[in-house]
């Protein structure tokens, strides 16, 4: 119970391996980091960033939580941006959500699940913003599904109008905001095409985005 001892031996046998086919990889990642790509992503144990893309230690900076909520006021999230922008200098932000995400289906719901039910509040919020489109999809699991991306062309326009990637792109600083889904049931990632280059795309792209799944 104190000490997970299959998980150290998983550590020694994965570090190994990694040495095996790359001696030097270990002390070349110690000395910096520079990743291309910052991960805002669901916690869910499914969804494991690096995993899916195919991605190394080292690679992608990442910063998950329930839902991949982007709000204003959440100073851990805003950090993980301002810092992985202006210092990291990474290239491209990914808002990735999933299907059936269980906080999606609880906040769509009104589930009671505790102190989460006041973190869901901001997926309800978008569940609230598009009710009448939500209400036209007969099947739960799809209007969640629906939910699922709406969330996610929600959090890729708030990524937009944060305080560090609008300094970025106004000091010229190259950054691309990207809106994904990640299929459960195949593995696979969708592109919501809400990709943003430059703060003036901002809208269209935000409103291309809805009515390309509503
Ligand atoms: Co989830």
């Amino acid at each position: 119970m104190r000490v997970l001892k299959h998980l150290f031996e998983n550590n020694r046998a994965w570090a190994e391996n990694v040495r095996r086919t790359d001696p030097e990889f270990f002390q070349r990642l110690a000395r910096q980091q520079s990743p291309s790509y910052l991960w805002i992503g669901c916690s869910d144990s499914r969804v494991p960033a690096n995993q899916i893309v195919g991605l190394l230690p080292g690679e992608m900076f990442v910063h998950r939580n329930i839902a991949n909520v982007v709000e204003h006021t959440d100073l851990n999230c805003m950090s993980v941006m301002q810092f992985a922008i202006d210092v990291l200098k990474v290239r491209h932000v990914i808002v990735c959500g999933h299907y059936g995400c269980a906080g999606i289906r609880a906040a769509q719901r009104g589930d009671q699940l505790g102190l989460v039910d006041h973190w869901l509040r901001h997926v309800h919020s978008v569940c609230q913003k598009h009710a009448p489109q939500l209400a036209e999809v007969a099947d739960e699991a799809q209007r969640s599904d629906r939910l699922c991306e709406l969330n996610v062309i929600e959090q890729v326009a708030k990524v937009c109008h944060a305080t560090a990637t609008r300094d970025a792109w106004e000091r010229g600083q190259e950054l691309a905001v990207h809106g994904w889904i990640y299929g459960l049931q195949d593995g696979l990632l969708r592109d919501l095409n809400t990709t943003v280059t430059a703060f003036d795309e901002t809208h269209a792209a935000y409103h291309a985005a809805i009515s390309g799944v509503l």
